[in-house]
């Protein structure tokens, strides 16, 4: 294990000004993406959309990594077949892969989750290494409703979040701690807070316990926003407030970057709530920057809608948004960039 490599490439995932673009639909997922631009989810399409992206000029500027997919990462460009992984890092972008195996019912607790895929995860990032990755990715889901979050499913899949995050470190291979509270349901503000703060205090237990550096790793959070069917949104301020107090409290200051995941917040919304919280004039030792899915991608999306002859719009599209969340990410964005 090579700390030290560990921890310069976290500290160039969380570079200040860049985010991650979160590429790494499954199969399932990109289908259902693909479903809305009506077009087939063939092996060749989605070698075309993630192309688009990853040859999009200039996103070196924004992006310091990507989180690609199995299937993803031992692709190559559509006009010269350079493999994705390669294409990438001689932009100085840091490839990256999703190693978990998907988020499965919690056996006996009913609306609860657990992620799978530790069983041959060694030998899968050895591969993955060879392959040109350099960080990874584990999501845990974690729901709010009236019964949940149950203790369980918050210390198994902590105690998961932390065994991934070992075998990555043994891996050199940093890895992206994912622990994300739905927001869906009608749940307040400060239920989110007191949801996401003890999900947290159980991560860094669980990532302690297993000796994991914390300076070689990324967090992966949810923001703390109301239930997305609370009849009372709280504001932009109010989110990053909550937001950024929860960290203080939870994440240690070792942990170099913090990159939310957008979690079906509107594009301009998972934008500006970034660019509020490197506004507010508050201790925050680590960056605070994106790892966005559907909120560097859905406008990319529409703008290509699965014809040729609009891959440059789609391109486009892309780097606007990863303009306007690089500006976020250094409290810099302002309305008047749309
Ligand atoms: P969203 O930003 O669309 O939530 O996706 C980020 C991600 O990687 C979820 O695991």
């Amino acid at each position: 294990m090579n700390l030290e490599q560990l921890e310069l490439n976290a500290k160039k995932m969380a570079t200040k000004g860049k985010g991650l673009l979160a590429a790494d639909e499954s199969t399932g997922t990109i289908k259902k993406r693909l479903d809305t631009i009506n077009t087939e989810s063939s092996e060749l399409n989605r070698r075309k959309y993630r192309d688009m992206l990853f040859t999009a000029k200039g996103m070196e500027d924004f992006i310091s990594g990507v989180i690609m997919y199995d299937e993803t990462i031992r692709q190559s460009t559509i006009n010269d077949e350079i493999p994705f992984s390669k294409l990438l890092s001689d932009l100085g972008v840091l490839p990256g892969i999703k190693v978990d195996m998907g988020a499965k019912p919690l056996s006996c607790f009913d609306g609860e989750f657990i992620t799978e895929g530790l069983d041959g995860l060694r030998e899968r990032l050895a591969e993955y290494y060879s392959l040109g990755a350099r960080f990874a990715k584990w999501r845990a889901v974690i729901t709010i409703s009236d019964k949940t979050p149950t203790f369980a499913s918050i210390d198994a899949n902590a105690h998961a979040l932390a065994r991934y995050s070992s075998l990555c470190q043994e891996a050199n291979i940093v890895p992206i701690v994912e622990p994300e509270i739905l927001m869906d349901g009608k749940h307040s503000i400060d239920t989110s807070f007191d949801v996401t703060t003890e999900v947290l205090d159980s991560v860094f237990d669980a990532l302690s316990n297993l000796d994991v550096y914390l300076e070689g790793i990324i967090l992966k959070p949810n923001m703390v926003l109301s239930g997305y069917d609370s009849k009372d949104q709280a504001s932009v301020e109010e989110v990053a407030d909550a937001t950024v107090t929860c960290f203080q409290r939870t994440v240690p200051a070792a942990v170099p970057g913090i990159m939310f995941l957008s979690g079906g917040q509107s594009d301009l919304l998972a934008t500006e709530h970034l660019d509020a919280m490197n506004k507010l004039d508050t201790v925050k030792p680590w960056e605070l920057s994106f790892s966005y899915g559907r909120a560097l991608q859905t406008a990319a999306l529409n703008a290509w809608s699965g014809k040729d002859e609009n891959l440059e719009a789609g391109k486009e599209a892309f780097l606007h948004r990863a303009k306007c969340n690089s500006a976020a990410a250094k409290g810099e964005y302002s309305k008047d960039m749309e």
